[in-house]
């Protein structure tokens, strides 16, 4: 499925009653399997419109196309994980990944067994049974990735998913998202701060302005996915993280500055 973005503007009233412009005609597309990261400064308009790209907000101008939906459908599925998942504390780790699909009224047989593919997906191979207190904040991601997954869903939506998380755990769930995502090559919209990893992940960085948020820029990481971290690729690696830092370093200290 493609996902196309056309000319999204999104004002918002702030407490006194003042239009704020969140976003201001945005452009672009998500192309069938591919892995588009969004990243800007902070207050610039990402988790805005990661919202309304899923449905969750509605823009003010424009409107967001999915191409390429089954006959049959009416509406794409969409997997959305945000920075903290929220999972039901009283079900277990597989009643949990389950849930989206006992929504979609597939019986228990079939949908323990589609959660439990997922489940071993991300790493998690016997906790089942577990409850989510039970699990580290790194689970507890994975466990969220794998409800995500296991609707099939044909847009993966993700907002700094992984921002709550230690700088090890990160990087290990980065690797793993990875290897997911090689699996299913789903049609993926990820939201982060951190530049390097917009850079390990993204076929597509688009880079957003802010005030209002604007693309400034859409850069395609021409390096090949598998191993893009190793020291073969380094100095292009590096240059992309240089390239994309100097497009939101001033903007990046004025949202400092304003707090
Ligand atoms: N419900 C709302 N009501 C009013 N203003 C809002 C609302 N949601 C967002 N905004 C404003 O819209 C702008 C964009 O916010 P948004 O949360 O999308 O930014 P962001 O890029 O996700 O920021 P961060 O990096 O901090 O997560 C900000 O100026 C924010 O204050
Ligand atoms: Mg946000």
């Amino acid at each position: 499925m493609r996902v196309v973005v056309d000319g999204v503007s999104k004002t918002f009233r702030d407490k006194k009653g003042k239009e704020v412009t969140a976003l201001s005609q945005i452009d672009f597309a998500i192309n069938k399997e591919e892995f588009v990261v969004l990243v800007g400064p902070s207050g610039c308009g990402k988790s805005t419109l990661l919202n309304i790209v899923g449905g969750l907000l509605s823009p003010t101008e424009g409107g967001v196309y999915f191409e390429g939906l089954s006959a049959k459908q009416d509406d794409p599925r969409l997997g959305i994980v945000f920075q903290e998942i929220a999972l039901f504390p009283w079900r277990t780790v597989i009643d949990n990944i389950a849930f989206g699909l006992e929504e979609m009224g597939v019986g228990k047989k079939e949908r323990l067994e589609k959660a439990k593919v997922y489940l071993d997906m991300v790493g998690l191979t016997g906790f089942e049974q577990a409850y989510p207190k039970q699990l580290s904040g790194g689970m507890r991601q994975r466990a969220g990735i794998a409800r995500a997954l296991a609707i099939e869903p044909d847009l993966l939506l993700m907002d700094e998913p992984f921002s709550a998380l230690d700088a090890q755990t990160r990087t290990l769930m980065q690797e793993e998202l990875l290897t997911i995502w090689s699996r299913t090559r789903l049609s993926t919209l990820y939201v982060t701060h951190n530049i390097s990893e917009a850079v390990y992940l993204a076929d597509r960085v688009v880079v957003l302005s802010r005030h209002p948020g604007r693309i400034k820029e859409i850069i395609p990481i021409d390096l090949p996915k598998a191993g893009r971290d190793s020291e073969e690729f380094r100095v292009p690696f590096d240059d992309y993280v240089k390239q994309i830092w100097n497009l939101i370093r001033q903007e990046a200290e004025d949202a400092l500055k304003e707090g």
